[in-house]
């Protein structure tokens, strides 16, 4: 079985975090997010990934390169112009072979995939589903089940008086080959919005698993800073980050939780204080500084007395002495914020 990663959006509601690092490749607890995917594609033995980009294409193949550093082995479709969630999968057919699972390229997830391919064998399904309960689906794809489990009705993004149940589209699917014939050739097209619908007009046998393990999308700050935060106080199960703290200069004067996170190279001064958060490689926090829930991409610069707390900070920040970076901020790579500065707090 071959997997197809749909990693080709543009991450519009991650920037400015996603200008200059796609949205696949986004640090979680300080590794590229990709690697979680391929953590659970190897689970279940699937070593062939087609990874299906458009955005930024050549910084997420530097990364992956031909995947053997993973253990797998990985292909690249670029798309010249975004051909649409469905779109993707088609351009792949010439190299799909067989069942296929299909993942949203921005879903962390502890989901049983060995269970849910036994499931679409044991359906007999052309298409199934993976679910996930959510407070509020009108983000997603809200999806209606009958008690055989069978999709009756699939809604992207609807409105709040549309709300029938709580169960919405995870973002991954297991595809026969059969499928294909319903999307059209060379040009965009859409799971969601076109080919789900389809599908049911034509009552192929489309089902539907429910997983109720972690699951998130990391495409908006908040969620992004949230799937981190649960990253690194072990809720996603299937992966226990490693504190990797050793190579810190000066641990010794400063505090750190033992759920934080600091990359190699991290340079801690005296009376800095760490708790519940992501430290990027090669930063510098400089004296009595407090960084709370919050991720630091590598290469930035906490000025003495400066506050970090639920903010994301780009790439090579620098945030300067006794500055505020307070709840809800984003500041995009190579930010600057003078001594004193304020971000405010909403
Ligand atoms: N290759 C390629 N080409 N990939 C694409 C394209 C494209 O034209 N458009 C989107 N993608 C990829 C994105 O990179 C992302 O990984 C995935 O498809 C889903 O796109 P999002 O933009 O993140 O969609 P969403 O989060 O609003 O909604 C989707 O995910 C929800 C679960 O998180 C839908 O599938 C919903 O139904 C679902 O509930
Ligand atoms: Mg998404």
């Amino acid at each position: 079985m071959q997997a197809i990663i749909l990693a080709g959006g543009k991450g519009t509601r991650l920037r400015p975090l996603t200008l200059h690092t796609p949205k696949p490749i986004v640090p979680i607890a300080n590794r590229p997010f990709l690697d979680y995917q391929i953590d659970l594609l190897k689970r279940v033995g699937i070593i062939q990934v087609i990874l299906c980009l458009s955005y930024q294409p050549r910084r997420i193949e530097e990364m992956l390169s031909d995947g053997s550093h993973h253990g797998i082995h990985v292909n690249y479709l670029m798309e010249a112009s975004p051909l649409g969630t469905a779109g993707a999968f088609k351009n792949a057919e010439s190299m799909i072979e067989g069942p296929s699972v299909v993942f949203n390229g921005d879903i962390l997830t502890d989901v049983d995939l060995a269970e849910a391919m036994e499931f679409h064998t044991r359906a007999k399904a052309m298409a199934t589903i993976i679910l996930t309960p959510v407070e509020d689906p009108t983000t997603y794809g809200l999806v209606e089940v009958d008690p055989s489990g069978r999709v009756n009705r699939f809604l992207e993004k609807p409105g709040k008086d549309q709300i029938s149940c709580n169960t919405i589209n995870a973002g991954i699917y297991i595809l026969e080959p059969e499928v294909l014939k319903y999307v059209p050739t060379g040009h965009a097209f859409s799971f969601e919005y076109e080919l789900f619908p389809k599908l049911l007009e034509h009552r192929v046998p489309f089902f539907a698993f429910v997983s109720n393990g972690y699951w998130v999308d990391i495409g908006t700050p908040a969620r992004y800073l949230q799937a981190n935060l649960d990253v690194i106080a072990g809720k996603l199960l299937s992966f226990k980050p490693d504190p990797g703290n050793a190579s810190t200069t000066f641990l010794n004067f400063a505090e750190i939780d033992e759920l934080s996170i600091i990359g190699d190279d991290v340079t801690l001064k005296p009376g800095v204080t760490i708790r519940r958060s992501v430290i990027g490689p090669n930063c510098y926090i400089e004296e009595n500084a407090v960084i709370e829930d919050s991720v630091v991409w590598a290469n930035s610069r906490v000025g003495a007395g400066g506050r970090v707390v639920r903010a994301l900070v780009g790439k090579s920040c620098h945030i300067g002495r006794e500055a505020r970076v307070l709840e809800g901020s984003v500041l995009g790579d190579k930010s600057v914020l003078t001594d004193f500065s304020r971000t405010l707090h909403r």
